[in-house]
């Protein structure tokens, strides 16, 4: 059984799918599976913002296979580790946990990198490209660090 691990956004357009895609490079895809999901319902079906489709493949990546969907509650039982981009999204994830269980799967991604700092990834959507080319290397340092440890967990 691979394991499994979620990144979550709003609109899951543009932070999310660039986390799913980074840290999947990082990982081997025999053990580990990485998703993404938003907590928003706007861009359902919807393919990646173009911002972020450029600047994945600007580093290598293509990402624009992916689908927009919404976090839905068996996502709590369905995945291992579920790392949220902003502190607005973990308040809206643990509101929909029932349990404690799922509570300790949330991670506010930037914890791994700045511990106990609650520092967000923050939403480009509204921005210029710049956003994005930040909030890639800020995802591709903290996915670095993510993968090292479960590799190390998971081996
Ligand atoms: P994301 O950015 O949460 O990083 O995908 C956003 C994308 C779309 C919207 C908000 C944030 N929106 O309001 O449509």
């Amino acid at each position: 059984m691979p394991v499994k691990i979620l990144m979550v956004c709003l609109g899951n357009i543009c932070r999310s799918p660039l986390a799913e895609g980074i840290l999947a490079s990082k990982l081997p895809q025999d053990k580990f599976t990485v998703d993404s999901a938003g907590t928003g319902s706007w861009h359902i079906g919807h393919a990646p913002d173009k911002r972020s489709i450029e600047v994945a493949q600007k580093n290598g990546l293509c990402i624009d296979g992916q689908k927009g969907r919404q976090f839905k509650n068996s996502d709590f039982d369905e995945f291992d580790y579920i790392y949220v981009m902003d502190n607005s999204n973990y308040r809206d994830i643990i509101h929909l946990a029932k349990t404690s269980e799922h509570k300790t799967k949330v991670h506010l991604i930037l914890n791994e990198l700045f511990p106990d700092e609650n520092v967000d990834v923050p939403d480009p959507y509204y921005g210029s490209t710049n956003g994005f080319d930040n909030v890639y290397q800020m995802l591709d340092e903290v996915a670095d660090i993510i993968a090292q440890k479960l590799i190390e967990k998971h081996s």
